[in-house]
């Protein structure tokens, strides 16, 4: 019979002692779990809890969804911050606002006294189809990466694990338990894997939530080459692997604990103690195996400070003003600016008498009825939400009347876009169609012919065509699902308040088809469950370049109400080697008539290649904020990794002699200045 300790014994434990090291810590309290108790540990109980160990004091460990806004329970009775969602995010391109979410949201984890969030997503977008695009990042792994860094560090500087999910090519929806994704390993190399990998190399991600569907013929709870080889192994990562909410279902105990999953989520089945217990006897695993698995999740629990002192712990918050205004200026940050033909944005609120506010979307707010009605896991319960209507009735108080019929108004505002309902932006299935409802597009069309200076302004979470109006609309704005400020955020940007600096972190399609995802029934949605990534590496901008494609809206677009200017593009060298550093500066300049912050994009090009190299590859970025006049020179420094490409040959990263651009542009198809340089071995 194991001890059952008192609260005075165990406060005497070697684990209980803050000022030992942590693996010390670990060490002691894994040596004192007897293998039941290591059994019990594999999986959760109920939905958002591992089981407790009780005579040794191991509290439960608690982790809640999602994205957008922590959400302890799925009936609404705690409230917390709606941010934005992922993709308007990552529209901001700005690293030091997801480090902010990121601590922000894990304030609010704290507060409710979980460990964990169940975030970031950073799968890749590879078609707008994926019904968790708005969950999403972007489709490049560069932007994807630095964001995601950036969110793990906010995310982890309160003492609260991120879950970075889902770990990998989950990206659809549609047979999403059972899918197989086949994808090369240059495909996972340069797009699929860079952004996980930096979480655990730079970031240190305490857990990876495995993906529901199978990768090259393996589902990722047992996937034993990415968890234990990749993982692991390569990538040094010393945390925890959760399943993906019943991602077990297929797969077997010793497959699962071989690979190194820690924790079965949301109870017990595959590792349920009976199934660990019989695989264990049968000699399916070793003892040394689960101790690696359960090391990793109580190194976790000591990281997040379940074994300390609370008044050690930050303390955390939730619904704050301060949060509030966070997700207020992430939207603001996130809103792009898509057409604004003869500048009739931004309006003038002491000129406007009549404006109208029409469309399907203008009072758009998340329905409350949680993850069965307002897009699946990401949804939260905000205290208040400030629809677009109501955050422009708020601007144009006293000042502009507001009507619903455009004929009678100066200017029109039309709220169009998808929402969180099946079928369209939503988990558990992907888009039923890519065009916005038909009711919408006619009236757009209809609306224009009563009001030429009609604004369309999108709220969705994926792209959309918009070649049966776009040429009649003289203003576009693409304000995503913006959180619970996004009507404050929306008519900021309308009035010019806030001068809209967003980009696109995901090129629109003109047509489904053009889209590489979208070549055949193979590529999407895959035929008998096996999804082939044919268009390898080239995903998004990489295969609208390589086949010299017009997308509707290319990767990094989006317009400012001033202008820019680029000039005086230096390299430091015009050759380089393995161990230099290049640096790059670039002159930016307000041309325009008011301040405003422009995204510059530096791509590199390989100009002579023995294999197939995508055109051009993003490599750094800045947000620069100029004042009107204003000129900064900014400075970028690559090293050669930034020019090599994984050789499927000699299974590694190479980069070849010979000549490479050097691309600055505001738009992955806007470059303004380029330089070449030469790379010798
Ligand atoms: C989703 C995860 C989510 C989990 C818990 C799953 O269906 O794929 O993203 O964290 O449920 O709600």
């Amino acid at each position: 019979m194991s001890k059952t300790y008192s609260e005075e014994e165990l406060s005497q434990l070697p684990f209980r002692d803050e000022s030992l090291e942590l693996e010390e810590r670990v060490k002691d309290l894994l040596s004192r779990l007897t293998l039941e108790e290591k059994f019990k540990l594999c999986s959760g109980r109920l939905m958002w809890n591992t089981k407790f160990i009780k005579r040794l004091g191991v509290k439960s460990f608690t982790m809640y969804d999602g994205p957008h806004g922590v959400r302890p329970d799925s009936m609404g009775k705690t409230k917390s911050t709606y941010f934005p969602s992922t993709i308007c995010r990552a529209a901001t391109w700005d690293p030091k606002l997801s480090y902010a979410f990121g601590k922000a949201i894990a304030e609010e984890v704290r507060e409710v006294g979980a460990h964990m969030l169940l975030a970031p997503g950073i799968n890749i977008q590879r078609t707008p189809m994926n019904g968790r695009t708005f969950e999403y990042q972007t489709e490049d792994p560069h932007l994807n990466k630095i964001l995601a860094v950036a969110t793990v560090k906010g995310i982890q500087s309160q003492k609260i694990a991120a879950c970075v999910k889902h770990y990998i090519c989950n990206n659809q929806e549609t047979n999403r338990l059972t899918v197989n994704s086949e994808v090369s390993e240059r495909a996972l190399q340069e797009i699929y894997l860079p952004a996980f990998k930096a979480t655990v190399q730079e970031a240190d991600a305490w857990s990876f939530m495995t993906c529901y569907n199978k990768v090259n013929g393996i589902y990722g709870s047992e996937n034993y080459n990415l968890l234990r080889e990749r993982l692991m192994e390569n990538w040094g990562f010393r945390g925890f692997t959760v399943s993906d909410w019943n991602g077990t279902a297929y797969t077997s105990t010793e497959g699962c604990v071989n690979a190194g999953l820690s924790l079965e989520m949301p109870t017990s089945k595959k590792l349920s103690k009976r199934n660990m217990r019989n695989a264990f006897q049968e000699g399916k695993f070793s003892e040394e195996t689960l101790n690696d698995n359960i090391t990793r999740l109580l190194r976790v629990m000591f990281l997040v400070g379940q074994f300390d002192d609370k008044s050690t712990l930050p303390s955390g918050n939730r619904n704050t003003p301060k949060h509030q205004a966070l997700a207020r200026k992430i939207a603001e940050n996130g809103i792009v600016l898509l057409k604004n033909s003869d500048a009739i944005l931004p309006l003038n609120i002491d000129k406007l008498k009549k404006l109208a506010i029409v469309g399907p979307n203008a009072d758009f707010k998340l329905v409350g009825g949680g993850i069965f009605s307002d897009g699946g896991s990401s949804a939260n319960f905000p205290p208040y939400e400030i629809s677009p209507l109501e955050g422009l009735k708020q601007k144009c108080k006293d000042r502009v009347e507001i009507i619903e019929t455009p004929s009678k108004a100066e200017v029109t505002i039309l709220f169009a876009g998808l929402n969180h309902e099946h079928g369209m932006d939503a988990e558990g299935e992907d888009r039923k169609s890519f065009n916005l409802p038909l009711e919408q597009i006619e009236l757009i069309k209809r609306t224009v012919k009563q009001n030429p200076k009609t604004i369309v302004v999108l709220i969705n979470g994926s792209p959309i065509p918009m070649n049966e109006w776009i040429d009649s609309v003289p203003s576009v704005v693409e304000a995503w699902y913006g959180g619970m400020e996004v009507g404050n955020a929306i008519a900021d940007i309308l009035f010019g308040d806030v001068n809209p600096s967003g980009k696109l972190p995901l090129t629109f399609p003109k047509k489904l088809s053009d889209s590489p995802a979208h070549n055949s029934e193979r590529t999407f949605p895959g035929v008998e469950e096996n999804v082939f990534y044919d268009e390898g590496i080239y995903v998004g901008y990489r295969y609208f370049d390589k086949e010299e494609m017009e997308p509707l809206f290319p990767f990094g677009y989006g317009l400012s109400y001033t202008t820019f200017k680029y000039e005086n593009l230096k390299l430091d060298k015009e050759k380089f080697s393995k161990d230099d550093i290049v640096t790059v500066s670039v002159d930016l300049v307000n041309t325009g008539s008011r301040s405003g912050a422009e995204i510059i994009q530096l791509y590199v090009q390989d100009i002579e290649c023995s294999t197939d190299r995508p055109p051009k590859e993003l490599k750094k970025f800045e947000k620069v904020k100029l004042e009107q006049n204003e000129r900064k020179t900014v400075e970028f420094n690559l090293t050669s990794g930034d020019f090599s490409f994984y050789d499927d040959s000699t299974h590694s990263w190479v980069v070849e002699s010979g000549t490479f651009n050097i691309l600055l542009g505001s738009s992955s198809r806007d470059i303004h200045l380029q330089k070449e340089i030469e790379y010798f071995d």
